[in-house]
């Protein structure tokens, strides 16, 4: 499903609709939600609207397990720190219990010791679901080079097929990364990526090109297996899609 925003606000409602939609059914059926963020400069729209009155007070927050998709290798007062990101725009302004934040440790020396102990938390919280977890919602974004979490065009990390979590140098940051993997990502119930602005134009031409080749950009391979995958654009990233896709959007 492609939804095309017509303005920021549209596009930060709709954000902030999905979240308590697949939250309220979730708790319903699980008694839990659990939703793994993304960082980047997109959720600081998003994340306050999350915090305004309106949705926070209708998510139950007590059942709301929050993890995230990537992090950078810094403190979590650092800030590039997805975390702080977070905490600061949303987590220290709604009423989620400490002990359901799972933040990964970027902190840790090691970016495959913070890996492997973030995949133990969750191996622990998702104790029943093998060979991978299944998160209700996965945000997330996508870079001007079709990354997606920290997946970067030609990395190892991108052909990781067993693992849930992977700590690495990304060479073209020059900076160590934590991911969720792709299995982990395509086992999710519902994936919304938030995708605005011209700057992701031409990858989204390119993504959604029938002749399009297949695996040119760490976002193709996004496929939720039984899941759900939402794209979130606003009108200027979706300036260069082919009119038959552009066709089949709802524009919100
Ligand atoms: C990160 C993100 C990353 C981000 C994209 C898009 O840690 O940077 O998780 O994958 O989502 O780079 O970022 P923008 O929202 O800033 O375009």
């Amino acid at each position: 499903m492609i939804y095309i925003a017509q303005d920021e606000a549209a596009f930060v409602k709709k954000a902030a609709q999905l979240v308590l939609e697949t939250f309220s059914g979730a708790i319903e059926a699980r008694k839990r939600a659990t939703w793994a963020l993304c960082g980047g400069r997109t959720p600081q729209w998003v994340f306050p609207k999350i915090a305004e009155a309106y949705y926070r007070e209708r998510i139950d927050w007590k059942n709301v397990l929050i993890f995230w998709g990537d992090e950078r290798c810094v403190p979590p007062d650092h800030k590039d720190s997805n975390y702080k990101l977070a905490k600061d725009l949303m987590l220290s302004k709604v009423p989620v219990p400490a002990e359901n934040i799972y933040r990964m440790a970027g902190e840790m020396t090691s970016p495959h010791e913070a890996a492997r102990a973030y995949e133990t938390q969750l191996k622990n919280i998702f104790k029943y679901d093998r060979p991978f977890p299944k998160f209700d919602l996965i945000w997330l974004g996508m870079g001007e080079d079709g990354h997606t979490a920290s997946l970067f065009p030609g990395t190892s990390a991108l052909e990781e097929t067993e693992k849930w979590v992977v700590g690495h140098h990304v060479e073209r940051l020059s900076s160590n990364r934590l991911t969720l993997t792709i299995p982990v990502i395509n086992n999710a119930r519902r994936v919304v990526v938030l995708c605005p602005g011209e700057s992701k134009a031409p990858v989204l031409r390119d993504l959604f090109h029938p002749l399009a080749s297949k695996n040119r950009y760490p976002i193709q391979r996004v496929h939720p297996t039984g899941g759900e995958l939402i794209w979130l654009l606003d009108k200027a990233a979706a300036t260069k899609l082919p009119p038959d896709i552009r066709n089949k959007a709802q524009n919100i």
